[in-house]
């Protein structure tokens, strides 16, 4: 089956019903994206489908067919890291960092669709995404700097 993964074409042998995770992870190697419970419970796993954050662990690749895939490798475009990622640098917002690419795409799916979320907003959007290391306020701090960011380069 074909899938679009980071704007690229890519043909995958995988079984229809695997896990999209496992076809990022063990056959394209775009490990990035983490395993955490395997059971939507967690978000260690988010990736991104149509612009949208999903869980990656409990979506069958056949769903992902024809559907444009994001992994945290394609958050980086032409002009280098995203705003989220810089924002997560200058905020040094992951201790263990296991967590921090799932927060990192459930983060940027909601500044595309709320380019100035408040705190409930954030806090909201960001609860399926559990941080084993308590790194919450800092998640907060950082979507609050990339909205900042991201309104400035489009001179809002
Ligand atoms: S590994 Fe997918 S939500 Fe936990
Ligand atoms: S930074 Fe360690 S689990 Fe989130």
């Amino acid at each position: 089956m074909k899938l679009k993964v980071n704007g690229s074409e890519v043909e995958v042998t995988s079984e229809a019903d695997t896990p999209l995770l496992w076809v990022l992870r063990d056959e394209l190697q775009l490990v990035g994206t983490k395993y955490g419970c395997g059971i939507a419970q967690c978000g260690a796993c988010t990736v991104h489908m149509d612009g949208r954050a999903i869980r990656s662990c409990v979506t069958p690749v056949a769903a992902a067919e024809n559907r444009e895939i994001q992994t945290i490798e394609g958050q980086a475009g032409e002009q280098g890291l995203s705003a989220v990622q810089r924002a997560w640098l200058e905020t040094d917002v992951a201790q263990c960092g296991y967590c921090q690419s799932g927060q990192i795409m459930a983060a940027s799916a909601l500044l595309a669709e709320n380019p100035r979320p408040n705190d409930a907003e954030i806090d909201a959007a960001m609860s399926g995404n559990i941080c084993r290391c308590g790194t919450y306020p800092r998640i907060r701090k950082a979507v609050h700097l990339a909205a900042k960011w991201m309104s400035e380069e489009r001179g809002a």
